[in-house]
Formats: C-alpha cells, structure tokens, sequence
C-alpha cells in the first residue's frame, strides 16, 4: 500500500485554497483501497499562530465537520486530531536534536517575519518570532516521520505521499533531510522519506484580492460560506476595468482561475471562448457562482449537520487517534531505542 498524508492547520475557517490544494486531493485518496491515508488536524501548529483558546477550539470542530461533510471515507482512512497523537510531540524532540538551526534558518515562515522586522526599521530582527514559528518545520516533520516507518512487520513501504500546496513544498524537503540525518546518525532506515505531491493545475488558487488565498491576507473564500454571503464574496473578486464585450485575458484572471479549479476540461475551453468573445464580469461572477454553489450545496447541509453533531465528530476522531497511536506507539517505542532512550530490562 501507498501511504498519504496531509494536515491542515487548525486557524480560520476552511476555504476554497484548502479545499483545492489539500482536501479534495486527499478525499480522493482517501476512497482509494490501495492507499493508506493518514488526515489529520494540525492544532499544534495553530498554536503558533494564534492565542486564543475559543478561535482555536472553534476552528477545529469546523475543519473536522467540513472533512466529514466532503465525504471523508473514515473507515479507509486514517482521521485524527494532531494533539489527540502525544507520540508526535516526542518525535519532535528528538528530530529537533538531528536538525540543523541553520537548515531552520532558511524556512520561508521563518524568514519573512524576520523580513518583516528588518522592512519595520530598527527592531530586533527577531522581535515577536516565537520558537514555535521558529521550529514549526520540525514538528511537520514528526508528523509525517512518525507514520513513514519503513519497515512494518517485515513489509518494506515506499515513501509517503504528501499532498499540499506550493507553499508546503519547502517542509516537506526539510521533513526529508531531518529524515534522512535521523536514519544516518542512528544507522539504520527507520523512515521511508516523504515526497510532496503538488497539483500543478491548481497548484495555488488566489483571494479576493487576486493575491495567494491565505488566511493570513483575510482574502479567503469560505468554503461553507451561506448562499446569500457565499454570491457576495465572488461578487468582490477583483477583476480589470474592462466592459463587457471586450476581449478578456484568462492569464492571471482570478474568476477563471477558481472556475478551471472546480470546471472539466471541456468547459473550462468553453469558458476560454466565452472569454475571447468579451464575456462580462458581472455574467462571470454569476457563472461562477452558479456552478460552485452547485456544487457544495450539498456538503454545506451536511456540514451544517455535523456542527450540530459534535458528540458523533468526537466519536469519530476518537476512533482515528487509535487507529493512528496504534501504529505510532510501537514505531516511537523502537526509535527511543534507537537512540537509548529504552527501558532498562
Ligand atoms: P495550511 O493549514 O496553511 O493549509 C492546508 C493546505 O492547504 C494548502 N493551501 C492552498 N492550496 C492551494 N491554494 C491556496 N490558496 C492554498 N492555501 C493553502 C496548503 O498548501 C496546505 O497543503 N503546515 C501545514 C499543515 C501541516 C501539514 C503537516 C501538511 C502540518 N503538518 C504535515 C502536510 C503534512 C499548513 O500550515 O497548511
């Protein structure tokens, strides 16, 4: 079997970007029985970004529904919260003692905000930046390292797929090197090294402001946003100031982008025609609505369900954090070993 896994930070609430660049891809592999699928909450992680209990615990309980809502095959896959896994935060520490500070030092998180201090004149470059933003690379890396164990049972696994947007790529490298320095230093392959896998299509949908969609811009398209709001946010994408009837550009459109990533290919051509032929961007914000409402009308009453469900999502999370501690435990135990960290008899 081919091992997936992917998480999604538990801050804000999910929107298109995820939804194209993470969690439809896994959904798919989640249904497929040749794949084990590990989907996981990444809640230590919000806390890096953020410091308040209500928001975090708000938005775990809505990326749990909305992953249940898009069909998440639970019994195929794997379906836990990251903080439900203790075996994770012990991987971590002992990744952190293989990782290089200097690899560290060229994650792109951590640099921007450094970049952000130099651009705000004379502060501390490091002013603000917490260790967690700090060695958040390292954490990802346990998360994936910990269900990347090469050998099971005398059966050899291949590397683990791990589905993200661009944005990720650099983690998932570092995920490998820390890997790779862990298998060195203690001789032996205890982890199959993971590999990022990135829809190049639809590799990053952009915001409202035709920028990266991302929580941190406030740009986003809510997934489950209600009919009324959800038409008023595709309203406010930012277009040109062409009229109708002139010939319109698909490059860099973000209308068009968001459409190709939920349209076949039959009519995303069409929609490139319509475009040529000066297609008005009133009509196309109401195409666009139209077609994704259609599309997530259904999964919306489900995840309105499911909030007012909780019992039934903690049972299921439940039930995939022993599935997940299952496998996690023993592979923890072996490389605590590894390191001589075993019991003494
Ligand atoms: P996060 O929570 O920022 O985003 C979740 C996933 O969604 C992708 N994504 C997008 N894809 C396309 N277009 C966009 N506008 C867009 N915005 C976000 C992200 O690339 C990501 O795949 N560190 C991760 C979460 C994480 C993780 C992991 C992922 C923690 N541990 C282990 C994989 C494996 C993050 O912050 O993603």
């Amino acid at each position: 079997k081919t091992r997936v896994l992917t998480g999604i930070t538990t801050t804000g609430t999910p929107h298109l970007g995820n939804y194209v660049g993470a969690i439809r891809p896994a959904i798919t592999a989640s249904r497929d029985p040749q794949v084990q699928s590990y989907y996981f909450l990444a809640d230590f992680h919000a806390l890096i970004k953020c410091h308040e209990p209500d928001r975090v615990a708000e938005s775990r309980r809505e990326i749990a529904a909305t992953w249940l809502a898009l069909g998440l095959d639970t019994d195929n896959a794997i379906f836990y919260r990251q903080s439900d896994v203790p075996e994770i935060p012990e991987l971590t520490w002992l990744l952190t003692c293989v990782a290089a500070k200097g690899l560290m030092n060229r994650a792109h998180a951590y640099k921007a905000a450094v970049q952000e201090n130099l651009d705000a004149g004379d502060r501390d470059p490091d002013a603000g930046i917490t260790m967690g933003l700090y060695s958040y690379p390292i954490l990802m890396a346990a998360d994936i390292l910990i269900f990347s164990q090469k050998q099971v049972a005398g059966r050899e696994f291949g590397t683990t797929q791990v589905p993200v947007g661009r944005d990720q790529i650099q983690h998932i490298e570092m995920a490998r090197d820390i890997g790779q320095r862990f298998n060195h230093i203690f001789g032996e392959e205890f982890f199959a090294l993971p590999e990022a896998v990135v829809d190049e299509q639809v590799a990053v949908l952009n915001g409202l402001d035709g920028r990266k969609m991302s929580k941190s811009y406030n740009n986003t398209i809510p997934l489950f946003e209600p009919e009324k709001k959800f038409r008023k946010l595709i309203n406010k994408i930012k277009t040109n100031s062409l009229e109708p009837g002139e010939p319109k550009d698909t490059e860099g459109c973000t209308l068009f982008q968001i459409y190709t990533a939920f349209a076949s290919a039959a009519e995303v051509a069409e929609m490139r025609e319509r475009y040529a032929a000066g297609i008005g961007w009133g009509e196309m914000k109401g195409v666009l609505f139209d077609y994704l409402n259609e599309q997530l009308r259904a999964p919306r009453e489900e995840y309105q369900r499911l909030l007012a469900d909780p019992a039934y999502v903690e049972a299921v999370l439940r039930k995939g954090a022993e599935k997940a501690r299952a496998e996690a435990t023993p592979f923890l135990d072996r490389l605590k070993r590894a390191v001589g960290l075993g019991h003494f008899i």
